[in-house]
C-alpha cells in the first residue's frame, strides 16, 4: 500500500506539532510548580535527553523501517516474521484513551478563548468559581466545545498525512512559535523574570522525592509523544534520505525549549502579580486568567494569544493521537479513510462525554472507584503505566529482537560507530531497567524509598558499561 511521503520540514514540523502540546504548555508548568521548580526541572531534562532521546530514535526507526501502522511495522520487522510482536502494535490504542480527555481540555481552552474576550474573572475566588462551575456543572458548555474538538480533530485526520495533518502543521506551528516567542520577550522585560529563572533552575534538592522522580519519567514519555505509536505512524511517511539521529534531536530540542519557555513566561507572570506556583491543574485557567485581568489592555491580548496558542499546540497534538489507529483501521480492514477516521474518532467522541461528566457533580460519584473518578484514572493509567510499557516494549523490540545489522544499516549516515554503540547501549541496559522502575513503582509494588537508591544504582552500573564501551572503541 502507497503511503503518502511528508516533506523533510513538513515531519519535524508535524512531528513537534505532535510533541508540543497541552504537556508543555498546561501540563509541565503545573507539575514543575508542585514538585517545588528547579530540581525536578534537571530530572526531567536528563530523563529527556538519556531516555527519550534514545527511545525517540528507536520509535522513528520502526516506523521508518516497517513503512506500515504500528501493528504492521512490528510484524514485518519482527526476524522470523511469524508475527509474535504484532500485539506491541496495539499500543496505538493509548492514543485513543488519551484523546478522551485530551480532547475535554481543548474544549475547556476553547472556552477560555471565549471568557477572554467577554469577560475575564477579576478575582482569584471569582476565578476558582468560575472554572469550577464549567467542571462540576457546566455539562452543556463542556460537550458543546468537545463536540467542536472533536470535529476538527477528525476533520483534518480525514484529509490524510500530506492535505491534512502536514498542511495543518505548516501552518499552525510556526505561528505557535510566534505567538510563545512574542509573549516571552515581554515577559523578559518584567522585574518578576529573574524570580522565575530561580525558580525553574535554580535546584533545591530538598524539594525532590522519589515521587517526583517518577513523575518527571512519565511526563518525559507524554511530552515527547513516545511509547503508543504517534511518532512511529508519522514516521512510516517520512522520505527516503533522512537522518534520524538529526530529526529526533530537533523534535527533542524544540519540545524542550517550549516547554522551558512556557514555564518561564508562565512564572514571571504569575510571581509578578503574587500568584502562587503551585496551584495544580487550575493553573492556567485559574490563576493566569486573574494575572491577565490584572494586566489590563495588555492582558486582554496576551490572553487571547496564549489561549490561542494552547489551542493551536493541543489540535495538532491531538491528530497524532488519532492517526495511529485510523492508519491501522485502514491497513487492516481496508476501510476508506473517512470512515476509519469516524469510526475511530466517535470512540474518543463517546468515551470522552463520560470523562467529563466524571468531573461534575451530578455524575461523579457514579464515574469514580478506586478513590479516582474515571478522568484521573485514565490520565494515571495512559501516562503512567501505558506509555512507559508502550516505550519498554519498542527499547526491547529494536534492542534485543531486530537484528543488529539491521538496525545499523538504517542509522548508516545518522551515526558514527561510536555514537551507534552508545545509544544501542542506552537503548538496551539503560532505558528498560528505569522504565520496569518506574512502572513497578507505579504499580506500587517498590515503595517511593527504594526508588532513588536504585536508580542510583541502576544508572551507576549502566554509566560504567557505556563509558568501558566508549573507550575501547565502542566495538560491541
Ligand atoms: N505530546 C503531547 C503533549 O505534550 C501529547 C501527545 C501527542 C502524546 N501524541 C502523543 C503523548 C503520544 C503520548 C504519546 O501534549
Amino acid at each position: 500500500m502507497k503511503i503518502a511521503r511528508f516533506t523533510q520540514l513538513g515531519f519535524i514540523l508535524a512531528a513537534a506539532g505532535s510533541a508540543v502540546g497541552l504537556g508543555n504548555i498546561w501540563k509541565f508548568p503545573y507539575i514543575a510548580g508542585e514538585n517545588g521548580g528547579g530540581a525536578f526541572v534537571l530530572v526531567y531534562l536528563l530523563t529527556v535527553l538519556v531516555i527519550g532521546f534514545t527511545v525517540m530514535i528507536a520509535e522513528m526507526l520502526i516506523g521508518y523501517m516497517g513503512r506500515l501502522d504500528a501493528v504492521g511495522a512490528f510484524e514485518k520487522l519482527a526476524p522470523d516474521n511469524k508475527g509474535k510482536w504484532k500485539f506491541a502494535g496495539f499500543m496505538g490504542f493509548t492514543g485513543l484513551l488519551i484523546l478522551t480527555f485530551y480532547s475535554v481540555v481543548i474544549g475547556w481552552i476553547f472556552h477560555y478563548i471565549v471568557i477572554t474576550v467577554t469577560s475575564l474573572p477579576t478575582s482569584v475566588k471569582e476565578a476558582e468559581a468560575s472554572f469550577g462551575q464549567l467542571l462540576t456543572v457546566d455539562i452543556g458548555t463542556q460537550l458543546f466545545y468537545h463536540t467542536l474538538a472533536f470535529l476538527i480533530i477528525t476533520s483534518i485526520v480525514v484529509r490524510g498525512i500530506k492535505s491534512g495533518i502536514e498542511k495543518m502543521n505548516y501552518i499552525l506551528m510556526p505561528m505557535l512559535i510566534l505567538i510563545l516567542a512574542g509573549m516571552f520577550l515581554y515577559a523578559v522585560n518584567l522585574d518578576a523574570f529573574s524570580k522565575a529563572w530561580e525558580f525553574m533552575f535554580v535546584p533545591d534538592w530538598s524539594k525532590i522525592d522519589s515521587e517526583a522522580m517518577v513523575t518527571a519519567v512519565g511526563h518525559a514519555f507524554f511530552t515527547l509523544s513516545l511509547g503508543m505509536a504517534s511518532i512511529l505512524t508519522y514516521s512510516a511517511s517520512l522520505p527516503k534520505e533522512i537522518n534520524l539521529k538529526k530529526t529526533s534531536l530537533i523534535v527533542v530540542g524544540l519540545d524542550t525549549g517550549i516547554a522551558l519557555v512556557a514555564g518561564l513566561m508562565l512564572f514571571t507572570f504569575l510571581f509578578e502579580y503574587g500568584a502562587e506556583p503551585s496551584k495544580g491543574p487550575g493553573l492556567v485557567f485559574i490563576s493566569l486568567p486573574v494575572v491577565f485581568y490584572e494586566m489590563g489592555g495588555v492582558g486582554t491580548l496576551l490572553s487571547l494569544l496564549f489561549f490561542v496558542g494552547l489551542a493551536f499546540a493541543g489540535l495538532t497534538s491531538a491528530v497524532s493521537l488519532l492517526e495511529p489507529m485510523v492508519q491501522y483501521v485502514i491497513d487492516r480492514f481496508g476501510l476508506s479513510r473517512i470512515r476509519a477516521a469516524f469510526l475511530a474518532g466517535s470512540f474518543f467522541y463517546i468515551i470522552g462525554i463520560f470523562m467529563l461528566l466524571a468531573n461534575t457533580d451530578e455524575f461523579g460519584a457514579a464515574l469514580s472507584f478506586g478513590g479516582k473518578n474515571l478522568f484521573d484514572w485514565i490520565d494515571f493509567l495512559t501516562a503512567s503505566v501505558m506509555l512507559p510499557l508502550g516505550g519498554l516494549l519498542m527499547a526491547l523490540f529494536v534492542g534485543f529482537v531486530m537484528p543488529r545489522t539491521q538496525i545499523r544499516a538504517g542509522l548508516k549516515d545518522a551515526m558514527s560507530e561510536r555514537g551507534f554503540a552508545l545509544w544501542y547501549l542506552s537503548l538496551r541496559y539503560i532505558v528498560p531497567p528505569a522504565l520496569i522502575i518506574v512502572m513497578l513503582n507505579m504499580l506500587g509494588m517498590i515503595s517511593f524509598d527504594l526508588i532513588m537508591p536504585m536508580f542510583i544504582v541502576a544508572y551507576m552500573i549502566t554509566g560504567i558499561i557505556a563509558y568501558g564501551h566508549h573507550i575501547s572503541g565502542a566495538k560491541n
